[in-house]
């Protein structure tokens, strides 16, 4: 457990209710099917490892170090394959894409993808970044202080903005985004509610009921993409493709080292849908969590402003910056912390195995739940409380880089990592050096969870200026 000199004025972050033991079977799967975080008890927060049957299917879940270690690094052979759930939720829209692939096809995918958003190509991308959200900045400047906004909708567009940039470049990228933000939204509504039959264990073949319209709404999506792969290709064919470093551009020009293998039009357009999808609401979600736990402790957002005061005074951030902004990336990584994105992290055991001595057959659903992982008790002082301290540098040494895991961990940890990172701390520094939004009095705020975790009523706030 890391020991914090406890700040004044923490700030309690709500959660949903949790029972002591685990509800009956009907009432679990009723609350489930609206907030999957509803699911989740006392009693399994405290443990380190379960193993129980849910009707016909095993649901293991890994909630220490050393069980998500073991599951998501030691056995990743054996449990590398997402949920049946999540594939038949994500297919029509993706494919065979890196997100939801598994064996030989998700390898060749990851050594083609990896390279393209490592770490070693912020440069290129980190001043469209902060190119958007200054954009986002002269929007907000423009609206009357009184006038509420949805933040998750704000950081939706913002990150919806990057991502189209940065992946297809800033004139079609532009042209698109709209668009293409307002397709994945309605895919999303129509895949919405939770997929319960595959949590009660039918068979992987049964077809699923997916929400009406799913299939039109993934084509919809692939109609777009496809013009736009296409004009790329052609304006690289006529050499007026201009040479603005795009993420499309990378992929085209990707070779696999192990097979040579290059990318077909049908896996660039999945690719594309895999890192809109995975890059864009990610990020809005962890950012409006920021917005809305910096509102409710001032002691932290006072901190906040004096860093970015200190090192910006007033100019824009770029990437050299990022290491002098260690609080404002601890306020984002603690923000992730209470409100994974990703809250839960379901696999599929392809053959038996075993996670450290305890026996997992093939066909078990086996659950790492970062929503529980990163409150519990054992692990973190004060768990439900947000204290960004707890990630400056000098306060995390000795941790478990398995005790943390908002981006996964292992083989399938996030590729997007470092683009995720970068694109907070950016976005974050150049909004709140200017606004410091305040909650519209009496809102309840709910966390819930579906595919992601993200606030219920979208955050209405009012974005203060900073005086
Ligand atoms: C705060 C931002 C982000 C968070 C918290 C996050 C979290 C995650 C998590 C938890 C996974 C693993 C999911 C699983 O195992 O079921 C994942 C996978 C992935 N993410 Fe991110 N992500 C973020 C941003 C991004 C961005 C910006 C990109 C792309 C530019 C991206 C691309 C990907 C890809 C391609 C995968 C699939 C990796 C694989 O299966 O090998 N992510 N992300």
């Amino acid at each position: 457990m890391s020991d914090i000199a406890a700040p004044q004025l923490d700030f309690l972050a709500p959660i949903p209710p949790r029972p002591v033991q685990p509800w009956p079977l009907w009432t679990l799967l009723r609350r489930g099917r609206r907030n999957l975080l509803e699911m989740f008890s006392e009693k399994l927060l405290n443990q380190d490892y379960s193993d129980s049957k849910v009707l016909s299917r095993r649901v293991i879940v890994c909630n220490s170090p050393e069980t998500v270690q073991a599951a998501l690094l030691g056995q990743h052979a054996a449990l590398q394959r997402k949920s049946p759930q999540m594939r038949h939720a994500l297919e029509p829209l993706l494919g065979d894409g890196l997100f939801i692939s598994d064996g030989e096809t998700w390898a060749k995918r990851r050594r083609l993808i990896a390279p393209v958003v490592h770490v070693n190509r912020m440069p290129l991308f980190a001043p469209v970044m902060v190119e958007a959200a200054e954009a986002a900045a002269t929007r907000w400047a423009a609206l009357p202080d009184d006038r509420p906004v949805l933040m998750l909708a704000e950081m939706a567009k913002l990150t919806a903005e990057i991502i189209c940039r940065t992946v297809f470049g800033r004139a079609l990228g532009d042209t698109h985004a709209a668009e293409i933000v307002e397709g994945f939204s309605d895919y999303q509504r129509r895949i919405g509610s939770t997929d319960m039959m595959s949590l009660l264990g039918l068979p992987d073949w049964m077809p699923r009921l997916l929400g009406p319209g799913t299939k039109r709404a993934g084509d919809r999506i692939h109609r777009v993409l496809d013009a736009i792969i296409d004009s790329h290709r052609k304006a690289r064919a006529a050499g007026t493709a201009g040479d603005e470093p795009t993420i499309l551009k990378l992929l085209m020009d990707a070779e696999d080292p192990a097979t040579d293998s290059v990318f077909t039009a049908e896996g660039l357009r999945n690719e594309a849908a895999v890192l809109f999808m995975a890059g864009h609401e990610t990020t809005a979600n962890s950012l409006s969590w920021t917005w809305f736990l910096l509102s409710q402790a001032p002691r932290v957002a006072a901190r906040l402003q004096a860093e970015l005061d200190a090192v910006l005074g007033g100019r824009s951030p770029n990437l050299g910056d990022m290491p002098a902004l260690p609080y404002t990336r601890a306020v984002f990584e603690e923000s992730m912390r209470l409100y994974p994105p990703v809250a839960v992290l379901p696999r599929e055991a392809t053959e038996d195995t075993e996670i450290l001595g305890h026996k997992v057959p093939k066909g078990a659903m086996v659950l790492v739940i970062p929503w529980l992982l990163h409150r519990k008790p054992s692990l973190w002082d004060k768990p439900d409380h947000f204290i960004p301290e707890r990630f400056l540098p000098e306060n995390s040494v000795g941790r478990s880089k398995y005790a943390y895991i908002p981006f996964s961990a292992g083989p399938r940890v996030c590729a997007g990592l470092a683009f995720g990172m970068t694109e907070a701390v950016l976005c974050l520094a150049t909004l709140a050096q200017k606004f410091a939004p305040e909650m519209v009095p009496g809102t309840k705020v709910e966390p819930v969870c579906r595919l992601t975790l993200r606030p219920d009523n979208g955050l209405p706030m009012l974005l203060k200026r900073r005086v």
